[in-house]
C-alpha cells in the first residue's frame, strides 16, 4: 500500500494541534509528518506520536525536498489564499480549514459523510467548511434526500474556540475578570450576536458563510436560507437551532428513523429523561448529536431539530483528516 507525507500548516494553533491530535489517533498511512508555522515559531517542539517534530517555517518554497503528499492548512485565510497555490503548484494536495477557497468554482467543498463525490475533480486544493456549517449539513442531508428542502433558518450558539486560542484566552481571562483582547465586548457572562465582520446588508460573515457553503455543499442554490450565528461563553462545541421546511410532506417516524442512520449523526432525543444534546457532552467527540426533533407547528412541513458537535474536532480538525483519509482511498483505488 502506498505511504503518503503529511504536513500540517498553523500547527501551533487551536485547530493545527488538534489536527496533529486526530492523525495521531486515526493512523493515516503515513510514510512522515511535518509541521509548519510562522516564524515565531520555528524551532518549537511539539510532541507526536511518542516522538518530536520541530516546527518549521511557512515559506512560498518550504515543501521543497521533503516528503509531503498532503498538507492541512490551518493558519487564517490570508494564509492560505498567499501559501496554499504554492503547494499545489507543486502536485501537493491542500486540505484547507480556512475560508479563503471554500466558495471558489473549482474548489470542492466537502463533508465526507455529506459530498465525498465532489472531489472526484480537484485542481489540489479542497476546502474545509465552516465549523457551523459542518455540523449542520451533516445533519440536513438525509432529510435533504428524503424531502427536498425548501427554507432553513439557522440560529447558532457558538464557542470561544472557534475564535482560535486568543478566544479561548478571551474566555479564560473574563473570567478572571479581565478585560476582553479577542472578542469586542466581553464573552463572560455574554452573548455576542457578532461572528466575525459585518457585511453590507447587515448579515455578519459567518452568518453568510452558513447560507452558501450549505447551498454548495448539498448543491441546490434554490434553497432559502436566513441566519443568526451568537457567540456564547462556552469553551468548546457549537450549538443550532435548525428550523427546515421541506418540499415533501414528512412523516416524524420515517424522518426519526433516517437521522439515526445517517453517517457521523447521533440522535439523542428523550424528553421524558431530559434527554437532548448539549456541548460539553459532545467535547473531544467526532459525533454530529440531534435532538429536539419536532414538527413546526407553524407550516405544513417542516421541523426544528438542536444539533450539537465538537466545533474543532468535526467542525475543524477530524472533517480536514476525514478529507485525508477519502483521498488516499480514491487515489490508492485509481
Ligand atoms: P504561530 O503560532 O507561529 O503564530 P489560531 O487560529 O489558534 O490563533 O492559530 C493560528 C495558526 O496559524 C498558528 O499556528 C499560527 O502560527 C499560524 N499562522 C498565523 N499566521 C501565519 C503566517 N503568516 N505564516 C505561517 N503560519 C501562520
Amino acid at each position: 500500500m502506498r505511504k503518503y507525507g503529511i504536513a500540517v500548516v498553523g500547527a501551533t494553533g487551536m485547530v493545527g494541534r488538534k489536527m496533529l491530535q486526530v492523525l495521531e489517533e486515526r493512523k493515516l498511512p503515513a510514510s512522515g509528518y511535518h509541521a509548519f508555522a510562522s516564524s515565531r515559531s520555528a524551532g518549537r517542539r511539539i510532541g507526536f506520536m511518542g516522538k518530536e517534530l520541530v516546527v518549521e517555517e511557512l515559506t512560498e518554497n518550504c515543501f521543497a525536498g521533503k516528503d509531503i503528499d498532503i498538507a492541512l492548512f490551518s493558519a487564517g485565510g490570508g494564509t492560505s489564499l498567499h501559501y496554499a497555490p504554492f503547494f499545489a503548484k507543486a502536485g501537493i494536495v491542500v486540505i484547507d480549514n480556512s475560508s479563503a477557497w471554500r466558495m471558489h468554482k473549482d474548489v470542492p467543498l466537502v463533508v465526507p459523510e455529506v459530498n465525498p463525490e465532489a472531489m472526484m475533480s480537484h485542481n489540489n486544493i479542497i476546502a474545509n467548511p465552516n465549523c457551523s456549517t459542518i455540523q449542520a449539513v451533516v445533519a440536513l442531508k438525509p432529510l435533504y434526500d428524503l424531502y427536498g428542502i425548501e427554507r432553513i433558518v439557522f440560529s447558532t450558539y457558538q464557542a470561544v474556540s472557534g475564535a482560535g486560542l486568543a478566544g479561548y484566552r478571551d474566555l479564560e481571562g473574563g473570567i478572571r475578570g479581565e478585560a476582553p483582547k479577542k472578542f469586542t465586548y466581553p464573552i463572560f457572562g455574554n452573548c455576542l450576536p457578532h461572528i466575525d465582520v459585518f457585511q453590507e446588508n447587515g448579515y455578519t460573515k459567518e452568518e453568510v458563510k452558513m447560507i452558501d457553503e450549505t447551498r454548495k455543499i448539498l448543491g441546490d442554490d434554490s434553497i432559502r436560507i436566513t441566519a443568526t450565528t451568537v457567540r456564547v461563553p462556552v469553551f468548546y462545541g457549537h450549538s443550532e437551532s435548525i428550523n427546515v421546511e421541506f418540499k415533501k410532506d414528512l412523516d416524524m417516524v420515517e424522518l426519526r428513523a433516517a437521522l439515526g442512520a445517517a453517517p457521523g449523526v447521533v440522535v439523542e432525543d428523550d424528553p421524558e429523561q431530559n434527554k437532548y444534546p448539549m456541548p460539553v457532552f459532545a467535547q473531544d467527540t467526532d459525533e454530529v448529536y440531534v435532538g429536539r426533533i419536532r414538527r413546526d407547528e407553524s407550516v405544513r412541513s417542516g421541523i426544528n431539530m438542536w444539533v450539537v458537535a465538537d466545533n474543532i474536532r468535526k467542525g475543524a480538525a477530524t472533517n480536514a483528516v476525514q478529507i485525508a483519509e477519502e483521498l488516499i482511498r480514491m487515489q490508492d483505488a485509481q
